[in-house]
C-alpha cells in the first residue's frame, strides 16, 4: 500500500517536474523567437522622426575639423566617401540686404555645428552666366557636410535682381529665407562708403554723397540712385512675396547684430529650427575693431575683415533729414508686410 502511494507521488512529481521544465522551455524559445523578430521591425524604424534636438551636435562639433581639412584641399576622396560627406544645396539663403551685415550674419550663423557656411558669394541666381552652369555647377561651389547639417550661402545682389526670386523658387520652393537691414539711410551711407573706397583705391575721384542722393533739379531724393533705390526695402520685397509666402522669411536687425549679436542669432536658430547651440562664449567684443568677434573654441577666434565696419563720411544733417522722410512711408510699409517694426526714424 506504502509503495503504491509512494509510485503515485512520484508520478505525481514527475508530472510536475515536466510541466515545470516544458514552461521555463517555451519562455526560453518564446524569448528567442521575439529577439529574431527584432531585424524585421527595427527598433530604430519605430523610433519617432529626429527632432532638430536630436541632431549630434558634439559628434558635429568634433566633426568639424574634418570640413575645414576638406576646405583647405587636405581630405581624400576616401575620406569624403568614409564620413558620407556631401554638397548639399542650402536649405537657407541670406538674399540680402547688401551693407546690412550679411557677411557678419553668416560667419555668426557658422558658429553653429549644425551650419555649414558657402564662404564665397556664389551669385548663380543673379548672374546669367552662372545660372546657364546648371543646378549641379551650383552644387558643386558649395562646401562638404556632414548630412544632418545645413547649408547656408549668401549673396546680397539676390534681394534686388528681378529674374532671382523665380528661380529660387524653381530650386527649391520651401527654402528659408533670411533678409537682414539696417536703418535705410545708414545702409546707404555705407553702400556709397564701400563704392567710394573702390573709386579712392583707383585713385579715381567720386562724386560727394549729398550729389548722388539729391536730384539738383526738383532738390528731391534721387530715386535712380541705386543706394536709394536699395534701401526701399518694402519694393524689392513685394516681389519675392509673388513666389514665397512671408512666412518663409525672416528679417534679421543689423543694427542689432552690430550692437547685441546674440538675440537676433537665437531668433535666426528658432527660424531655421535649430537647437539654440550660440551662445555669449561665442562672441566677444573688440574694443579695437569696435565690433564683435566670434569665437569657436579655446584656440580658434577672428574678427571680421577691415572691410567691414568701416568709417562712414559726415553727411549734411538736412539730407540726411530728407532721406529719412523719404523712407519713412516705405518703412511702414515693410513693418506691416514683415510684422517686425524698427525704431527708424
Ligand atoms: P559698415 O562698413 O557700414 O560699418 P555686409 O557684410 O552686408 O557688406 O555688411 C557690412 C556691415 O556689417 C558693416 O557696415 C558693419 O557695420 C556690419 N557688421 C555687423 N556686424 C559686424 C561685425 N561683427 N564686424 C564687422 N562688421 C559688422
Amino acid at each position: 500500500m506504502l509503495f503504491k502511494q509512494q509510485a503515485l507521488l512520484r508520478q505525481k512529481l514527475f508530472v510536475l517536474g515536466s510541466l515545470a521544465i516544458g514552461s521555463v522551455l517555451y519562455l526560453v524559445a518564446r524569448v528567442g523567437t521575439l529577439d529574431r523578430l527584432q531585424p524585421i521591425c527595427p527598433v530604430d524604424s519605430r523610433l519617432p522622426t529626429p527632432e532638430p534636438e536630436q541632431i549630434p551636435l558634439r559628434t558635429l562639433q568634433f566633426k568639424r575639423g574634418l570640413l575645414h581639412e576638406i576646405r583647405k584641399g587636405n581630405a581624400t576622396k576616401e575620406q569624403i566617401r568614409l564620413h558620407n560627406l556631401v554638397q548639399q544645396l542650402p536649405q537657407a539663403i541670406i538674399i540680402g540686404v547688401r551693407k546690412g551685415g550679411t557677411r557678419a550674419l553668416l560667419e555668426m550663423l557658422n558658429l553653429h555645428p549644425a551650419v555649414v557656411k558657402a564662404s564665397q558669394e556664389i551669385h548663380f541666381f543673379d548672374n546669367d552666366q552662372n545660372y546657364a552652369r546648371g543646378i549641379d555647377w551650383y552644387r558643386g561651389k558649395m562646401p562638404f557636410s556632414f548630412p544632418q547639417q545645413i547649408t547656408i550661402e549668401k549673396s546680397p545682389a539676390y534681394f534686388i535682381t528681378e529674374e532671382v526670386p523665380e528661380r529660387i523658387f524653381k530650386m527649391n520652393s520651401s527654402i528659408k529665407l533670411l533678409i537682414i537691414v539696417r536703418e535705410p539711410t545708414t545702409r546707404a551711407v555705407s553702400d556709397y562708403t564701400q563704392v567710394l573706397e573702390g573709386k579712392e583705391r583707383k585713385n579715381k575721384t567720386y562724386h560727394k554723397f549729398e550729389k548722388l542722393v539729391i536730384d539738383t533739379n526738383t532738390c528731391e531724393v534721387n530715386t535712380k540712385y541705386k543706394a536709394v533705390r536699395t534701401s526701399i526695402y518694402t519694393k524689392h520685397l513685394e516681389r519675392w512675396l509673388k513666389y514665397f509666402p512671408v512666412e518663409q522669411f525672416h528679417i534679421v536687425d543689423g543694427d542689432r547684430l552690430i550692437t547685441d549679436p546674440l538675440p537676433e542669432l537665437q531668433l535666426v536658430e528658432r527660424f531655421l529650427n535649430l537647437p539654440s547651440r550660440i551662445s555669449q562664449y561665442n562672441l566677444y567684443f573688440n574694443a579695437t575693431r569696435g565690433f564683435y568677434c566670434l569665437r569657436f573654441n579655446i584656440v580658434f577666434n577672428k574678427c571680421l575683415a577691415g572691410s567691414k565696419g568701416r568709417t562712414h563720411p559726415e553727411v549734411d544733417p538736412s539730407v540726411v533729414t530728407k532721406l529719412q522722410k523719404f523712407f519713412h512711408p516705405f518703412n511702414q510699409k515693410f513693418y506691416q508686410i514683415t510684422g517686425r517694426t524698427f525704431n527708424w526714424p
